[in-house]
């Protein structure tokens, strides 16, 4: 049993933190951040907004996209790792948000970065094994909670966004979530994770070395898997971390540049919101067009690194 793509939308809150703004907050300068991460600008959430604000904006605009209701909705599947309050989940309170009364289930995943990727292989399972119908997934991030101002290499790195995707159950096996694969190595944790108090803690360098080699090697697995090659892929969207592992990775996987979406100059690094966030900008912005093929990797603390490849 198969989907397609129905809907999707996002949100990105109204505050824009350009990097001239964050060299008057940590001692940086918007030639490093370019030069180190392509990043020029990110959005913060207000003090006031949560990530279920946000949630609720991209999952609003995503059913007015596939002009449907939030009652039309049989499952909620939330990748999020900054939410506000420990329960009840993100995914819960978007649906009492929006007036939902089918009693669908909702949940929350935490797969970090990759947790969007995460999300979307939970989607295809339950549409495997036949038993929903419309399946409604988000990205939502507000990274600037966790932002420790005393340490600028991880401070300029971070924004705050969602974004959110419908899939519907269809017959072909060739349209909307065509296949996934996630991995996890807990044995990376001191690379990368958050501390009780709210903080990141990264090992820069080694993440970046990780990084290069763990997206190619996801998205090679789909590929082969799939029986394709990177000439049958319209997109690659790669989480959106740092403009040169994107561009390693691409190179890696003989992709030309003009096939990679780029959002990591606007939106810096929304972690689970990223690639959706990414996809939903990509359609407001009419660069990738609904058919074509999209292949999407990722990776974030845990380590977990993981793909999807989905026709749009
Ligand atoms: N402004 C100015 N200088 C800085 C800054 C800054 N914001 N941050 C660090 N520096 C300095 C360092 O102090 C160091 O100075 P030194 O040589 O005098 O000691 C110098 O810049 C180089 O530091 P490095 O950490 O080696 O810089 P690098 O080239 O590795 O770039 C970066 C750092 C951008 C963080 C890079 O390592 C990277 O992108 N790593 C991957 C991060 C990532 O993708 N994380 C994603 C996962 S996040 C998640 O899952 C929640």
């Amino acid at each position: 049993m198969g989907n397609r793509l129905i809907g999707y939308g996002s949100y990105l809150p109204e505050r824009i933190i350009t990097n001239f703004d964050l060299e008057k907050m940590v001692d940086t300068s918007d030639e490093w951040i370019v030069q180190r991460t392509g990043m020029h600008e990110r959005h913060f959430a207000r003090d006031d907004e949560t990530v279920v604000d946000m949630a609720t904006v991209a999952a609003m605009r995503a059913l007015e996209n596939a002009n449907i209701t939030i009652n039309d909705i049989d499952m909620v599947i939330v990748a999020t790792t900054t939410a506000e309050l420990d329960f009840p989940s993100v995914g819960v309170q978007v649906l009492g948000r929006l007036g939902a009364t089918n009693s669908a289930p909702a949940f929350d995943v935490r797969g970090a970065c990759t947790g969007y990727i995460y999300a979307l292989h939970t989607a295809r399972a339950f549409f495997s094994a036949g038993i929903h119908n419309r399946i409604m997934v988000i990205g939502a991030e507000k990274m600037s909670r966790f932002i420790d101002w005393s340490d600028r290499s991880t401070a300029v790195l971070f924004g705050d966004g969602a974004g959110a995707l419908i899939f519907e159950h269809s017959s072909s096996s060739y349209s909307g979530i065509i296949d996934t694969v996630v991995m996890s190595d807990g044995g990376e944790f001191d690379m990368l994770h958050g501390t009780p108090d709210h903080h990141i803690i990264m090992n820069g360098p080694e993440t970046y070395k990780k990084a290069v080699s763990l997206m190619p090697e996801a998205a090679s697995y789909i590929m082969e898997h799939a029986g394709i090659t990177a000439d049958n892929v319209d997109w690659i969207v790669p989480h959106q971390a740092n403009l040169r592992i994107i561009q390693s990775g691409a190179q890696r996987l003989g992709f030309p540049l003009e096939k990679i979406l780029v959002t990591v100059d606007k939106h810096a690094n929304t972690s689970g919101a990223s690639g959706v966030l990414a996809l939903s900008y990509a359609f407001d912005n009419n660069i990738i067009k609904r058919g074509q093929l999209v292949l999407y990797p990722a990776f974030g603390s845990g380590l977990t690194w993981g793909a999807a490849l989905i026709r749009v």
